[in-house]
């Protein structure tokens, strides 16, 4: 798809030379160009500069004055592939019941596992594709999808699938993740080590037979997985050439970001409860943190300190964790927002956590990410606003107008 977009505002997110990640201090460094043009050739970015520099050639051309172009939010955790929704689970909490309450009595992962054991394929593709089709319209450009709520060979497989189908008819950049180990089934209560040996020895050869997931994943976390079963995990999935990616310090910290790093996994994520010892692990590593607002949004649970990460020198990566029970929201728009008013991050540090750290974050940072020759034309035309500080501050809505994938308008169906 060829376009070129003239007289933009201001082009953001501009990076001549390719970059991995940014950290600490440069997170709070935001290029632009202002009164720019950007061509697109086959689905990618071919060319930027000031109008003065615009080529005068025959193509679709697109008038962008008094709006922004960015690069398409990456969404490094969600879980958006589910059958049916928990907002009964909502209200129990409103009423008083905790989290942790719910799951204990059925409720939670277990709840929306035995909803997707039954729900067939095509019925489960369709559920998912519903939120995907939202989430580009919400300007997602690239986005991780995880497992977890099967939790038995089929139905862990059954998701799986249905990604890989999802990455077949969509145009957005899909990378799936193998999460069997997300929760106890009633059927292995009693037996944690028979569940995890059933991943390792059953379902992980059936994912590289058809080759289902990039990523690997677990639940880290007092009352589910222990670090001892993450170790166990990762290197059952170093032997199938799966990177891991952990789900850590929700609520309690146990070590499991220490065991990660040890590990090279890609991301250490959620991280509400931080001790130092665990910013201090986390320094000069290639493991990426990711901080998830909208679930401590959701369950009221305290903020990954993102302050403190930041000026300790880490990167740091935003997603939304869209899923049935903790952050029903797939909104990258109100969590770029929730993470400068609640976790004070700057608008530049919250564009870059939501852009190129969250594309590092699916090892997809060559691809997306930045407005950089050769990258994806994956790409946010904001309506006129007078500063791109606009956008986080207008939270609870959002700024876009138009979304491009590889160069092509994606309209709402
Ligand atoms: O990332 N923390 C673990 N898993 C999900 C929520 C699971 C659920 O409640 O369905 C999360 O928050
Ligand atoms: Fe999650």
């Amino acid at each position: 798809m060829n376009v070129l977009f003239k007289n933009i505002k201001e082009l953001i997110q501009v990076r001549e030379i390719a970059i991995d990640f940014l950290s600490g201090k440069e997170m709070n460094v935001l290029p632009t160009l202002k009164n720019a043009f950007l061509l697109v050739e086959n689905g990618l970015i071919a060319d930027f500069g000031f109008m003065e520099d615009c080529p005068d050639i025959e193509i679709r051309t697109i008038d962008a004055t008094g709006k922004m172009i960015l690069p398409s939010w990456c969404d490094s955790h969600t879980h958006i592939v589910y059958a049916g929704n928990r907002e009964d689970e909502f209200v129990d909490r409103i009423n008083g019941l905790s989290y942790k309450e719910i799951a204990d009595n059925g409720g939670g992962i277990l709840n929306s596992a035995k909803r997707l054991q039954t729900t067939s394929e095509e019925d489960l593709y369709n559920q998912s594709k519903v939120r995907l089709e939202e989430i580009i319209q919400l300007g997602t450009g690239a986005v991780e999808i995880k497992s977890g709520y099967g939790l038995t060979k089929d139905a862990e497989l059954k998701m799986l699938r249905v990604i890989r189908k999802l990455k077949e008819k969509y145009p957005i950049e899909i990378k799936a993740t193998f999460l069997g180990a997300h929760a106890l089934p009633e059927t292995y209560k009693y037996n944690k080590s028979g569940y995890l040996q059933m991943l390792i020895d059953d379902i992980l050869p059936a994912i590289q037979k058809e080759n289902l997931a990039d990523f690997i994943d677990i639940f880290c976390e007092t009352g589910y997985f222990s670090v001892a079963d993450t170790q166990q995990i990762l290197d059952a999935g170093k032997k199938y050439g799966l990177v891991g990616k952990i789900h850590v310090n929700q609520f309690t910290t146990i070590g499991g970001i220490q065991a990660g790093i040890k590990n090279d996994v890609l991301s250490v994520d959620h991280l509400e409860e931080m001790r130092s010892e665990d910013i201090e692990a986390l320094k000069n590593t290639k493991t990426m943190p990711v901080a998830l607002p909208s679930c401590s949004y959701f369950l009221s649970i305290p903020y990954t300190p993102a302050r403190k990460m930041i000026d300790a020198g880490l990167p740091l990566a935003l997603a939304t964790d869209y899923n049935p029970g903790s952050a029903p929201s797939g909104n990258m728009n109100f969590v770029v927002a929730t993470a400068c008013i609640k976790m004070k991050m700057t608008p530049e540090e919250a564009i870059n956590a939501g852009t190129i750290n969250g594309a590092y974050a699916m090892n997809l940072q060559d691809k997306v990410g930045t407005i950089t020759k050769g990258k994806l034309a994956n790409l946010i035309l904001t309506k006129e606003i007078n500063s791109y500080s606009f956008i986080p501050y207008s939270f609870g809505n959002h700024c876009i107008e138009k979304v491009f994938l590889k160069g092509l308008e994606i309209k709402k169906s």
